[in-house]
């Protein structure tokens, strides 16, 4: 299997969801001096990654990727240079097929080449995507995508340089039926340390209602494959939106409780910048990133739920659980657990420490409650006495 390079879920920023290919090296440093100003970077986003749209859309002569000069006038190791003296890790994106989904070069037959420019560029964090991936009749997609990634991920770890390797493989499989997405997702875990589940978070010039609506699609999607996550190989359900326009401060609260409950990545995909005080005391509320960080490495799982809520169990290193009360829908709900299937030890009473509002309350009896606003969550660690 793939060196494990990733004992705690990635975090960091990549600009795709925000940006898309309207990027460079100025929006890039920008994003990366602001993770540093914010606190962020010492909360843990560090890693940050430059999505498609970087490469020029020709190799030089010898076939090498290489930078947009318009978009990179200074060039990749420069890029890497400065995020490494910032602190910062230095992520990049590559295709595994013909093209990236933006038609710039793709990696198929110059997986090698490619490996080792990103390690010369020393990039920490590999994210290969799946577009225009080849394939032939009698060699099925599943094995073309299999070979494909197999052979960037070999060719990765012969450069000798530790590169986190994202497999977006998952998410080309999602409407191929279950057991060959769960499959896909068992190879994802042996090439690579963490991959793609679910669709695409809704761009920024996307709608309100679709980007709420593809943070739940994504929890839904995601929720449901707690079984196939191991510590150090994660499922990825995509960005965090927080600092997206139109973005509730409820909805905002809800994606980074719910992907803290998942132990999924946590990877901003905005103008950090520019990102309301509310927007970043979500993100870097150290007691909710502490849950998705927990040693134990476990996805938290859904023990209840219905068509508009869910409420999630976690188990945490110190014996701890955290428990999530999600309210999808439209008005306030109760939400209640018990505390035997939320997985606690039976005990008279539990503390209850709201991870969002800081306020500590104890439950009597062996019920977890509480009134859910719409479209929130409330999180809570939890401590039997
Ligand atoms: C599809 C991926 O899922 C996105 O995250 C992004 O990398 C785009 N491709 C870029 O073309």
């Amino acid at each position: 299997a793939y060196p494990n390079l990733a004992p705690r879920p990635p975090m960091g920023w990549n600009n795709w969801s925000y940006y898309m290919c309207d990027l460079d090296e100025k929006v890039v440093l920008d994003n990366a001096r602001a993770l540093v100003r914010t606190g962020l970077a010492r909360k843990g986003y560090r890693t940050v990654t430059v999505d498609d749209c970087w490469m020029s859309r020709q190799r030089d002569d010898r076939g090498r990727l290489v930078a947009d000069r318009t978009k990179f006038p200074h060039g990749m190791a420069h890029l890497g240079e400065q995020l490494h003296r910032m602190g910062l890790k230095f992520g990049i994106y590559a295709d595994v097929g013909t093209l990236t989904c933006e038609k710039y070069p793709g990696s198929l037959g110059h997986f090698q080449q490619d490996a080792e420019q990103f390690a010369r560029w020393k990039v920490d964090y590999v994210k290969a995507d799946g577009c225009n991936v080849p394939v032939t009749p009698g060699h099925g997609k599943e094995a073309a995508y299999r070979d494909l990634y197999g052979q960037l991920s070999r060719a990765l770890r012969a450069t000798g340089r530790p590169m986190t390797f994202s497999v977006s493989a998952p998410a080309y499989f999602q409407f191929d039926g279950d057991s060959v997405w769960h499959r896909v997702m068992g190879w994802s875990a042996e090439v690579g340390n963490l991959w793609r589940t679910g669709r695409d978070v809704a761009l920024e010039k996307s709608t309100p209602a679709a980007k709420w609506a593809s943070i739940v699609y994504n929890f839904r999607y995601n929720s449901r494959l707690a079984g196939l996550q191991r510590p150090g190989r994660w499922n990825d359900p995509d960005f965090l939106l927080a600092g997206a326009a139109g973005l509730t401060r409820h909805e905002t609260q809800s994606q980074m409780s719910l992907w803290a409950m998942m132990a999924a990545p946590l990877i901003s995909s905005t103008d950090v910048g520019e990102l309301s005080p509310a927007a970043r005391k979500v993100l870097g509320n150290e007691q909710v990133i502490a849950v998705d960080q927990d040693p134990l490495g476990v996805q938290g799982r859904v023990v209840a739920q219905d068509d508009g809520s869910a409420v999630l169990s976690k188990p945490l290193k110190n014996g701890d659980r955290a428990v999530a009360l999600f309210n999808s829908g439209g008005s306030p709900r109760t939400l209640s657990v018990s505390a035997g299937a939320a997985g606690l030890a039976k005990s008279g009473s539990y503390e209850l420490h709201n991870l969002v509002t800081g306020r500590r309350t104890h439950s009597e009896g062996n019920i977890v409650a509480r009134e859910v606003p719409p479209h929130s969550t409330v999180l809570y660690r939890v401590t039997p006495h």
